[in-house]
């Protein structure tokens, strides 16, 4: 099983406290550590969090900054203990414009992470759906400018398997915490056919409990992907 997740809330959980809103970030990354830990043994299998769009730039310099710092830091610190616990990191998005250290954090994790089996962790890091989509796009022009391919290869399989979760089915289950009901440009092509699960708390008061909720709400949902009846498992 595939979740994903928009874990919003952060900068309100801080300032709800008087904290600085990077404080909200730091105590996101302590759901996200519980939240992978807690992620095989609930029945998932690929787990992608919405860490950076590409709008969040526009976020001041000194926020901006923090988030790397915490992403970098995290992910230096824990790579070991992730690749003992069978997790496979995966980062999405852009790196064009990240800066030369998180982008050599990342592709230590990945390359260390590489022959995890167990859970399937993709972060979205400088990503946005439509980004994603324009990428697939490029790269299937391209492919017809050099002809290569025609019309006939632009199909639902051929842009999956030039998107960002190419290797991964598409998730089943999409969780977005902090009130707001919208995907805010994260996997729009892969959510397609998804349950879709807005949550009221905070993303730093998530805790395993109402994931296992979100879980159990998601097993009883019919899911017939346009058809008449096709239950899930
Ligand atoms: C949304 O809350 C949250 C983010 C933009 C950042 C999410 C990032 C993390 C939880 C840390 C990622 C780190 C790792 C290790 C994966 P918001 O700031 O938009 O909150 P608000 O809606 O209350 O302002």
């Amino acid at each position: 099983m595939h979740v994903a997740i928009i874990m919003d809330g952060n900068g309100r959980w801080a300032t709800d406290r008087g904290l600085p809103r990077v404080f909200g970030h730091r105590a996101g990354v302590k759901r996200v550590e519980e939240t992978v830990r807690a992620a095989p043994d609930l029945g998932i299998t690929a787990l992608t969090l919405y860490a950076f769009s590409t709008e969040n730039w526009k976020r001041p310099d000194r926020e901006v900054n923090a988030l790397f710092t915490l992403l970098r830091v995290y992910f230096n610190r824990k790579a070991q203990e992730l690749f003992a616990e069978g997790v496979r990191v995966r980062f999405i998005g852009n790196r064009d414009r990240l800066s030369r250290s998180v982008v050599q954090t990342m592709a230590r994790v990945e390359d260390l992470t590489a022959p995890c089996t167990r859970l399937t962790l993709n972060i979205a890091v400088d990503y946005g759906g439509r980004d994603e989509m324009l990428r697939v796009m490029r790269g299937l022009v391209v492919r017809a400018a050099a002809g290569e391919i025609g019309p006939e290869a632009v199909t639902a399989d051929a842009v999956h398997a030039l998107s960002d979760l190419a290797e991964l089915a598409e998730p089943d289950l999409l969780i977005r915490t902090g009130g707001e009901r919208r995907l805010s440009n994260f996997l729009l092509w892969h959510v397609a056919y998804s349950e879709l699960d807005f949550l009221p708390m905070l993303w730093p008061d998530f805790t395993t409990t109402d994931l296992t909720e979100a879980l159990a709400r998601f097993r009883v949902r019919e899911r017939r992907f346009g058809g008449v009846v096709r239950k899930t498992a």
